[in-house]
């Protein structure tokens, strides 16, 4: 049988629905929407929400403030799209300046809390103080519109203000996350030829101090275009510096004016480039823009977790990821909201280190990974208890599948039971959630549910039609506002890689399952599919039917080159802490996945390890563990968030 034109097989179900409490549902964002507009159910939204120009218009009208309205709301001319043409806008106008005019200008907007301990909550009003202070100080080394700023920094409050900073004067900041190398970082600042770097002296991980301005300068001397490094003074400790080049923030802004004007640009003018970190090959710079984005951003956040006044909202991710990017910088300051910013690294100094802070902060709404999740897993539940976390009241996961068991835990043991958790499916390309529950949608563990209102998306088999119940390619059918606007200087990869495959339907590269209710279930990249025995199986299902016997706490599963089979399974299992591994829990955890899944599904070797290669982000690097185990160089492992764990790999017990 021709192995493009098989379907992949689904064989994990998972039966069990959450439906959410009506005296819930009725106090939703998403509710009252409805009600203004007399639709009555989830249904009735999802249909008269395909009427993109209507949807998305009057989601505008509600988040944002045009300096002048907008043509059209929608110019569609695949692959390209404008969002909004014709308005002027700039996305730190709604961050930002309409809030100084009113009383939310005394409003907190960060509650930082760094690794030490330390803690310093910035209103509104000073955040827009210090965005202008460094607006102006940009100004002053000639940075304009459209010109590219490299920022290398970790969890402080000076990150989003260096973004914002950038955005305010029309110039496009480049964000790499503050875990990578010299080397990812020059590559960068290369490709995007970026004029300046904003970075910091040290900052505090694990109870260390991460030296991040050696760093950068590693990276800066390779990359000819940087004039001007500022230098964010965190610890205080001594640094390298190059006379001309190098500038302290504290410095060079104390002198600047509070105010700054910001830069009225065409509402398709770009924003930002995030390069993905991708498993293979280079990295793409993704680019997003302004208008878009600002309301795909706001209103997603707005409706999938509820956000209201009072909340506290904490999106445990980092700003170097999209996820950063778009719901703790951009979309929460539209809303108005007071999030968490955490300089640390989770479970330190004790595993109840969140836990605590939720109880301190009153975090009401906490968003993580299913990765950050199991970790916290592997610790038992006494942990989880040492806190009071009744101020939560939703729950939010991103970044892979989440496995019904990691589901099951976080909604028991961190939520209580009292609350939904929504598992939100989208990409540093789409910006912002695309597949999600709202707080209106009865749940299934492990599934991302529908696609957002005003979002069509659909699973496609490998002619182009769309199946039910099968194995497929994610697709998008019409644009959403947050789309990527292209590849940074790379038009032709941005068609191949997105729009080759079905005319004018974006491929996500993810493969999915919808269910016979409509439900999408995310089962992973689909270079990372299996073929067993004729039989397409994503990596992922087997990882979650191993992480569902008791002892395991984590697993990676890549296919082996196999002659009968086409490829052999092997996984490498991370134990429970406390689990020894044995010949027996080896067979036990074969059978297992076999009552899981089925039989074909069985791994045919099973290895212990401490620990799986993971990138920063927390996803498994399957591409590195099956050049390891089959016995091929590895390559590139400088994304890896843990190197040292390829040579377990090579050691499994
Ligand atoms: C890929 C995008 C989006 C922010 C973080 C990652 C996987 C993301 C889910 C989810 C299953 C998910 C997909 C996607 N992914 N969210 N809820 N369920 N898979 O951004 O690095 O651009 O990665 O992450 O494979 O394509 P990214």
């Amino acid at each position: 049988m021709d192995e493009a034109k098989q379907d992949i097989s689904v064989l994990l179900t998972e039966k069990r629905v959450f439906t959410p409490k009506p005296e819930f549902v009725e106090q939703t964002n998403v509710k009252k929407w409805m009600d203004k507009f007399g639709i009555k159910d989830y249904d009735e939204l999802l249909e008269k929400s395909k009427n993109l120009d209507w949807f998305w218009g009057e989601a505008a009208k509600e988040l944002v403030e045009w300096y002048k309205p907008y043509d059209k709301v929608l110019d569609w001319n695949p692959p390209w799209v404008k969002w909004f043409p014709g308005a002027q806008y700039n996305i730190v106008h709604d961050a930002l300046d309409k809030h100084v005019k009113t009383a939310k200008k005394d409003k907190i907007a960060y509650i930082f809390e760094g690794e030490p301990g330390d803690i310093k909550k910035w209103t509104y009003g000073e955040l827009y103080t210090e965005v202008n202070k460094l607006a102006n100080a940009l100004k002053s080394f000639g940075i304009k519109k459209g010109d590219r700023v490299g920022i290398y920094l970790p969890m402080l409050v000076e990150l989003p203000i260096a973004m914002l900073a950038c955005a305010k004067i029309g110039a496009v900041h480049s964000v790499v996350f503050s875990g990578f190398s010299s080397t990812a970082l020059s590559d960068r600042l290369i490709d995007c030829e970026a004029k300046v770097v904003i970075t910091c002296d040290h900052f505090y991980r694990r109870g260390k101090k991460v030296a991040l301005k050696k760093q950068a300068d590693e990276a800066v001397t390779k990359a000819p275009t940087v004039k001007n490094v500022i230098v964010y003074k965190r610890t205080g400790d001594d640094v390298a510096w190059t006379e001309g080049r190098d500038h302290w923030w504290h410095e060079i802004t104390k002198e600047q004016s509070a105010e700054c004007e910001t830069e009225v640009l065409d509402a398709n003018d770009l924003l930002y480039i995030l390069y993905t970190s991708g498993t293979t090959g280079k990295p793409k710079g993704i680019l997003h823009s302004h208008g878009g984005y600002a309301v795909g951003t706001s209103l997603t956040l707005k409706w999938v977790f509820d956000l209201k006044d009072d909340d506290i909202w904490w999106c445990a991710a980092d700003i170097g990821w999209v996820t950063g990017h778009s719901y703790i910088v951009y979309a929460p300051l539209i809303l108005g909201t007071t999030s968490i910013i955490y300089e640390g690294a989770p479970a330190f100094p004790e595993a109840e280190r969140w836990w605590s802070m939720i109880e301190k902060h009153k975090v009401s709404v906490l968003y993580t990974s299913p990765t950050a999740i199991r970790a916290h897993m592997r610790f038992g539940e006494e942990h989880t208890k040492k806190a009071n976390l009744s101020s939560l009241r939703i729950l939010g996961s991103v970044g892979e599948p989440i496995n019904p068991e990691a589901w099951m835990w976080y909604h028991k043991h961190i939520g209580k039971e009292n609350g939904p958790i929504m598992d939100t499916w989208w990409q540093t390309e789409t910006g912002h959630f695309c597949i999600s529950p709202l707080p209106i949608t009865p749940l299934k563990p492990g599934s991302a549910t529908k696609p957002f209102p005003g979002i069509t998306a659909a699973v496609y088999n490998e002619q182009g039609e769309a199946v039910t119940n099968a194995g497929g390619n994610l697709v998008m059918l019409t644009p959403w506002p947050g789309m990527l606007r292209g590849l940074y200087k790379d038009e032709q990869r941005y068609k191949d890689v997105y729009w080759s495959r079905f005319k004018d339907t974006y491929l996500a590269g993810d493969v999915t399952r919808k269910d016979e209710n409509g439900y999408f279930w995310i089962q992973g990249r689909s270079d990372d599919v299996l073929n067993v025995a004729g039989h397409r199986i994503g990596n992922s299902e087997v990882e979650s039917a191993l992480v569902s016997h008791p002892n395991v706490a984590e697993a990676a599963v890549i296919g082996k080159p196999h002659e009968l089979k086409g490829e052999s399974l092997a996984a490498f299992v991370v134990l429970n802490q406390g689990v020894e591994p044995s010949e027996e829990l080896r067979k036990e955890l074969r059978n297992h996945v076999g009552e899981e899944i089925g039989k074909i599904a069985r791994p045919d070797e099973i290895g212990f390890v401490n620990d799986v290669p993971k990138t920063r982000s927390g996803k498994i690097m399957r591409r590195v563990i099956r050049a390891k185990a089959i016995g091929k160089e590895v390559g590139d492992t400088s994304t890896l968030a843990n190197p040292e764990a390829v040579e377990e790999i090579g050691n499994a017990k």
